[in-house]
């Protein structure tokens, strides 16, 4: 794992940079997308490159981590919305291109596995943007979650229905409880994962990912079996890390061509 300690506008900006660099080099390639607020300023960064002429998304294709069930398809929570509303519409993704799981599919175990077939077919996911939650979680993999899951249905947590209730106009009862999620072992099959954690409030999530044992307890652990991840933190999301000081070191002394 490669962990780069930097003010938060600089984090957006070494993301974007990685996706641009990695559709130069392969036009036709695919994207994870996450929801939730700490990869918005990487979309936005993403958005104003494209605007510059710096990026162009005509031949990449995207998929998004995870999605509600049941929830009403012009919700503006939709996840497949949201991706659309802070990011995907503003570029020139085909709209074709960019896929979610269907939380509102009469089979949901059958959409799980269609959508699990959608990535393989597609080539598999070339880099995968990820948050983390306070708890650990990753997409929507709440503590307990299997570390070999793939695609499937799942209960959220009070804690991570909480955390979403801003997004429900402050009302936990508002906030679906299942989800469709990629599985940890789904994420672990993408070839670049870039997870951007921001604040004080993901801290202890941050040093259990990085420095704590693997664990199903803390989901985004299992990251430590990927031979290429880059978190990317600012100080306070930092602020845990008991080798801190390693990893500045390391990032500043870095070769100029090794690049995240
Ligand atoms: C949700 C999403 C996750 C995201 C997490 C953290 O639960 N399913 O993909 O990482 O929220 O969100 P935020 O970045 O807003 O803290």
């Amino acid at each position: 794992m490669e962990v780069v300690i930097q003010p938060g506008a600089a984090l957006a900006e070494l993301a974007a940079e990685a996706i641009i660099r990695l559709l130069e080099r392969k036009p036709d390639a695919v994207l994870g997308l996450a929801t939730g607020s700490s990869p918005l300023p990487i979309y936005r960064e993403l958005i104003e490159r494209y605007q510059d002429g710096q990026a162009d998304f005509s031949g990449a294709a995207a998929f998004t981590l995870d999605e509600y069930v049941g929830i009403d398809p012009d919700h503006p929570q939709r996840y497949r919305n949201v991706i659309d509303d802070e990011f995907t519409k503003h570029v020139n993704f085909r709209p074709e291109a960019v896929h979610g799981p269907d939380g509102n599919a009469a089979d949901l175990a059958l959409a799980c596995q269609s959508y699990e077939e959608a990535i393989k077919a597609a080539g598999g996911v070339d880099l995968q943007i990820l948050g983390i939650g306070t708890d650990g979680h990753i997409a929507f993999n709440e503590p307990g979650s299997s570390l070999a899951s793939r695609t499937r249905l799942k209960s959220l947590t009070p804690q991570t229905r909480m955390d979403n209730a801003r997004f429900f106009d402050g009302n936990v009862d508002r906030v679906p409880r299942h989800c469709l999620t990629q599985g940890l072992a789904t994420i672990m099959s993408a070839r670049h994962i870039v997870l951007i954690a921001t604040g004080r409030g993901k801290a202890e999530a941050v040093h259990q990912m990085v420095e704590g044992a693997v664990s199903a307890m803390w989901p985004a652990s299992i990251l430590q079996m990927h031979p290429h991840v880059t978190v990317l933190v600012d100080d306070g999301a930092a602020g845990r890390l008991q080798l801190a000081d390693y990893y500045r070191q390391a990032y500043e002394h870095k070769p100029d061509w090794q690049r995240i």
